[in-house]
Order: C-alpha cells, then sequence, then structure tokens
C-alpha cells in the first residue's frame, strides 16, 4: 500500500542550510521511495498570518520553490503546489471551523504564548491575536484532511496541530459521515534522525538567532563567508582539537559519508588548524550545494518556469480535491444545482424519457399528465375519483397505445381505454403522443 506523506512549508523566509539538511533533503529523498505519494507544499496562506509585507511574501514563495526544485524534488512524482492554488482549501477551512470548538483552538501553544505574553506585560489577553493565528490550526486541518494524508512529517513544534487535525477530522465524520468516514485521520511523523544543523554559534540554526548560514541566498560567496565566522574555541594550528565538542565537526558530518567524517575527525584530534578545517567544511558542503545552486539561479532567473511547474501542480492537487469537495458540500446539505445538472451528465440525457405525473387536483380528484422527454406536455387527462383508476390507466398506458384508443373527429381526438375517456388532445399532437408512448 502506499502511504501519502504531506507536509507545508510556510513562506515567510529564504531557505538556509539548516533547513537544507534538516527538511528540504530529507523530504526530497522521502519522495523517492517507490510506495511513497508525496504531497508537498507551500503554506502561502499561512504566510499572511505572521508576515504583512506583500514583497516579502511573493518573494518567499518563489524562492522555497526555486529551492525545492534545485535541491532535486521530482514535480512528476511528487504533487507540488501553492495553497493558494487551491480554493477547495480554504473553503475546506470554512466547513471545518463549523465543526471545530473554540474551546479546542483555546487550548493551541501558539495562541496560548501570545495570551501569555500580554497577561505579563498587562495588556488585553488578546492584544495583537488575529482570527488568523487563533484559527491555524483549522487551516492546517485543512491542508491535511483535504488530501487525506496518513503522515505528517513536522517538527516537534507542529505535534499539537496534528492532534487538533485528528479531532477535528473526527468530529466531521462523525456529524456528517453517516458510517463513511469522509476523512482519513492524519499521524504525526517526526523523524529524530534527521539532522538539525547547529547555527555559526553552536545554538540551533535560526533565522530568529541570526546565526543561519545562507543556502544559495548571495551566491558560494556568501556561504563561504558565513562558514568563515563559524565560531571555534582559540586552539591554535597543531593543537589537538576536540572534535567531538565542536559544532563545526557536526556540521561536517551533516555533509559528509562516515569514511570522511572520520577522517576530519582524526585530522582535528590531530591539531588540524580550524582555518583549515573550515575551508575543508565549505568545499564539501559545495560539492553537494554547487549544481543546485546552479540551477537555483536558473530557476531564479527564468520564474515563468516556476510557474508553469506549480499550475501544473495546483491541477494535479485540485484533481483530488475538487471532488471530494463536491461529496463534502452535498454531505453538509450544499450541493449545487449545478453538480445535480453535472452529475445528470451528457450520457443520462440521450436515454431521457417521457413520463407520467399523477397529481390530486383542486377537488380532491385524480389527474396525470404525460410528459415528452423534453418536458413538456403530451395532454392532462380527465379527473377521476379513484387514484387506482387513475394507476390502472397509466399502466395500461404505459405498455404502448391500445387498438382502437383514438376516437377522432377531424379536429380533436378522444383518447379511450376500454371506454373510459382517459384525455381529448387536438389531432395534431398524435404523433406527439405516439412517440411520448414510445419513450416512457
Ligand atoms: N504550520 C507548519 C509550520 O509552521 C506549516 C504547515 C502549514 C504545515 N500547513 C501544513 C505542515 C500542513 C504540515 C502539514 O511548520
Amino acid at each position: 500500500m502506499t502511504t501519502r506523506v504531506l507536509t507545508g512549508i510556510t513562506t515567510t523566509g529564504t531557505p538556509h542550510l539548516g533547513n537544507y539538511a534538516g527538511a528540504i533533503r530529507p523530504s526530497i529523498e522521502a519522495s523517492r521511495q517507490a510506495d511513497v505519494d508525496a504531497f508537498y507544499f507551500m503554506a502561502d496562506y499561512h504566510a499572511l498570518i505572521k508576515c504583512d509585507d506583500p514583497q516579502r511574501v511573493a518573494r518567499s514563495r518563489l524562492e522555497i520553490a526555486a529551492t525545492w526544485l534545485a535541491a532535486g524534488l521530482d514535480p512528476e512524482k511528487v504533487t507540488f503546489y501553492r495553497q493558494s492554488d487551491v480554493p477547495e482549501i480554504p473553503e475546506l477551512c470554512w466547513m471545518l471551523s463549523c465543526v471545530t470548538a473554540k474551546g479546542l483552538m483555546n487550548r493551541a501553544h501558539a495562541y496560548k504564548a501570545s495570551v501569555d505574553q500580554n497577561t505579563a506585560k498587562g495588556v488585553d489577553p488578546d492584544d495583537g491575536v488575529t482570527m488568523g493565528l487563533f484559527s491555524y490550526p483549522v487551516l492546517m486541518a485543512a491542508d491535511i484532511l483535504m488530501f487525506n494524508a496518513h503522515k505528517v512529517p513536522v517538527g516537534r513544534d507542529q505535534i499539537q496541530h496534528l492532534e487538533m487535525a485528528r479531532d477535528i477530522a473526527q468530529r466531521f465524520n462523525h456529524l456528517y459521515g453517516k458510517g463513511h468516514d469522509f476523512f482519513v485521520l492524519p499521524e504525526v511523523q517526526i523523524d529524530d534522525d534527521v539532522a538539525t544543523l547547529p547555527g555559526l554559534d553552536g545554538r540551533k540554526m535560526s533565522k530568529s538567532y541570526d546565526n543561519t548560514i545562507p543556502l544559495f541566498d548571495g551566491g558560494a560567496r556568501a556561504t563561504r563567508a558565513a562558514v568563515m565566522r563559524i565560531v571555534t574555541d582559540s586552539r591554535q594550528p597543531g593543537e589537538p582539537k576536540d572534535a567531538e565538542g565542536s559544532h563545526l565537526y557536526t556540521l561536517y558530518r551533516a555533509f559528509a559519508t562516515p569514511e570522511q567524517s572520520a577522517q576530519f575527525r582524526q585530522a582535528l584530534e590531530q591539531g588540524l588548524g580550524w582555518g583549515e578545517a573550515k575551508q575543508q567544511l565549505f568545499d564539501l558542503i559545495e560539492e553537494e550545494v554547487g549544481p543546485m545552486r546552479a540551477r537555483y539561479d536558473e530557476l531564479m532567473a527564468n520564474p515563468e518556469r516556476i510557474e508553469d511547474i506549480l499550475q501544473a501542480g495546483a491541477v494535479k492537487a485540485r484533481k483530488l480535491a475538487a471532488p471530494l469537495m463536491e461529496r463534502l458540500r452535498e454531505a453538509v446539505g450544499l450541493r449545487s444545482p449545478k453538480a445535480v445538472a453535472m452529475s445528470a451528465g451528457p450520457s443520462k440525457q440521450v436515454e431521457k424519457k417521457a413520463r407520467f405525473v399523477s397529481f390530486r387536483d383542486d377537488d380532491g380528484r385524480f389527474r396525470f399528465r404525460l410528459q415528452d422527454t423534453d418536458g413538456s406536455d403530451v395532454f392532462l387527462s380527465e379527473s377521476f375519483d379513484d387514484p387506482k383508476t387513475a394507476g390502472m390507466l397509466i399502466k395500461r398506458l404505459q405498455q404502448g397505445l391500445p387498438d382502437a384508443a383514438l376516437h377522432g373527429d377531424g379536429k380533436t381526438v378522444e383518447l379511450r381505454i376500454d371506454d373510459v375517456l382517459v384525455a381529448r388532445l387536438s389531432e395534431t399532437d398524435v404523433p406527439k403522443l405516439r412517440s411520448a408512448l414510445q419513450n416512457v
């Protein structure tokens, strides 16, 4: 069985080396496994929650898309798209919002952290809290449930969001599923083997610590310059170094084979100078990143190529999202008349039938009409005291026009069955009557 794996990347920053080793590289590797059906998308609606700078959001979506493609993501194998190109996602988000308890959102870590900060500052608890931030987990649930992902690889800070997605899915299934589940319950996937790279100062590499090594931004020069700024101890060349204790060695290992790592470690312990060690680290990074950088620059110079790939990804994603959304609309009572017409489909129109419609008159008597294939009336019957009489006459007519049922005087025709007058119609309507009765 194939496992559907889905993850989103918020488009606010520019990816750095830590993002590459910690998220991009392992995700691309995972997507190459035969039994994995991967969905990777740019969470650009999520970006609006954190960032109100349009230029920055626009630039980041482009850079992130180019980074993933340059790093080797195969958009033919993976469904790679932008959240904002799939309008079914915000639509689903609304449906989920309507079954999500506000109390559940009150417990979200990100929201609670804002409230705690506000309380500590002595301002209104909800100061600066938008509805976007508050209901962020519902949008994330929509991202995941829209494609019925089984596994969602994320960082530890996202575990609670996955639990909420499961809660919301269960609630929707329970309310509308009627024994049939619309949504798979997604499982969080935390990969502890994946490298968390240290930054220049040894703390986790993160933009908020301003300790990052750029991946493509600024070219090879910028990457080299950052590597040369990695903080080390003050041991001189020739003095033995503590490899295990240095984050430079940790960075090296994230790009090296075990043999290379062992050699590097030995060289440090035998007194390799830090300057030379940094150069070796840069060369190693460049071996992997250099060819990608060329592809990255090429893509950034041709943004329309990125756009084409993303549009193709959106088409692929919507092929799954649109039919599910249609079923969900129907489940909640929002089936559109257009969808009814569409589901009737052209093939059914071919076999459209004429039909009898029975009804009760204002005076309480029973009548019926024969409607032609196009919905127009062929005749309106006389009225009868007994619905059984009307029913019997319909049955007889459904078997075809009985011989000698038509009694004409040249202008009007009486349709009679066993001497019972069924209806009067004009002579010119007789062909229509015959053809309608062949099509009931
Ligand atoms: N919230 C995630 C983060 O900040 C990004 C994200 C948005 C996501 N939608 C998602 C991750 C759906 C996994 C699945 O990292």
